[in-house]
């Protein structure tokens, strides 16, 4: 692993940030194509408990969110609104009128259960280059989600991104034992690629995000080194809220990413 030692912080560097992913409080609702749950009233709880951002994944299927959901929370939330989406025109379009916070491209495929890799920066440059600049000229902050991989990292840097979201989906499902006996050497591979993407993110200035498959376990050793600024965990804190209510679901959440 290469040292952090030289790593710089953004002057605003605070507590890692909650972006919490209310995604699957959708799914909920398309289920049974029922009025409730509210997506807004969601988001006010998860406001109230201390989160900076409500993340949505407006998805070409709609399997879960509705342009419709987009355009409320816009209007009615007072934290950051973060918009995850693929680079289809017809979303860009949504994401332009919009006007999120952030935009967080991502790979999309319409048969996966949830996404599966991160962008491929190299394949897509010269489309990912017009895109970030075209979000910023409208004061967008772009974020990429990318495999904890180097080389990714600088490119992501080179063409302009304001972010970069580090895919933990890997080293998350090997700390859940996904993988059986290579679990434990995945895991500790993973969290390599993580920490020395997160090194390379600070010191070119990116700001550094991680998301994918976090649970109150796996997220501490990672929140442990001290690199990752911000964090969109969704399917976890659902889960979890179906048991002990959504407020304190996000509460023990940030009680792991924010206790030293
Ligand atoms: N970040 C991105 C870019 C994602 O696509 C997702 C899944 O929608 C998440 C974070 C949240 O992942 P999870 O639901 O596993 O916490």
């Amino acid at each position: 692993m290469t040292s952090n030692k030289k790593s710089k912080k953004p002057s605003t560097w605070l507590l890692p940030r909650l972006g919490v992913n209310i995604d699957h409080i959708a799914t909920l609702r398309q289920l049974r194509g029922t009025p409730y749950p509210s997506l807004l009233e969601a988001a006010r709880i998860v406001e109230k408990a201390g989160a900076k951002q409500i993340t949505v994944h407006l998805r070409e299927d709609r399997r879960h969110i509705q342009d419709q959901d987009v355009y409320d929370l816009k209007k009615h939330l007072t934290i950051d609104l973060n918009l995850e989406m693929s680079m289809s025109a017809e979303i860009v379009k949504i994401a332009h009128k919009v006007k999120p916070t952030w935009v967080c491209l991502v790979p999309e495929k319409r048969e996966e259960v949830t996404t599966e890799g991160g962008l491929d920066v190299k394949k897509y440059r010269t489309k990912l280059s017009k895109l970030i600049s075209d979000f910023q000229k409208k004061k967008i902050r772009v974020s990429l989600f990318v495999e904890p991989d180097v080389k990714v990292i600088q490119l992501s840097y080179d063409l302009g991104a304001d972010a970069v979201e580090l895919h933990t989906g890997r080293y998350c499902m090997a700390m859940q034992k996904a993988f059986g006996a290579k679990s434990k050497d995945i895991a500790q591979a993973e969290f390599e690629r993580i920490h020395d993407s997160a090194v390379l993110g600070k010191n070119l200035g990116l700001h550094v995000h991680a998301g994918h498959g976090f649970d109150l376990i796996n997220v501490r050793k990672i929140m442990a080194l001290d690199l990752i600024e911000e964090y969109n965990i969704g399917h976890f804190i659902v889960c979890r809220a179906a048991i002990v209510g959504l407020d304190q679901a996000v509460k023990e959440m940030l009680g792991a990413i924010q206790a030293p």
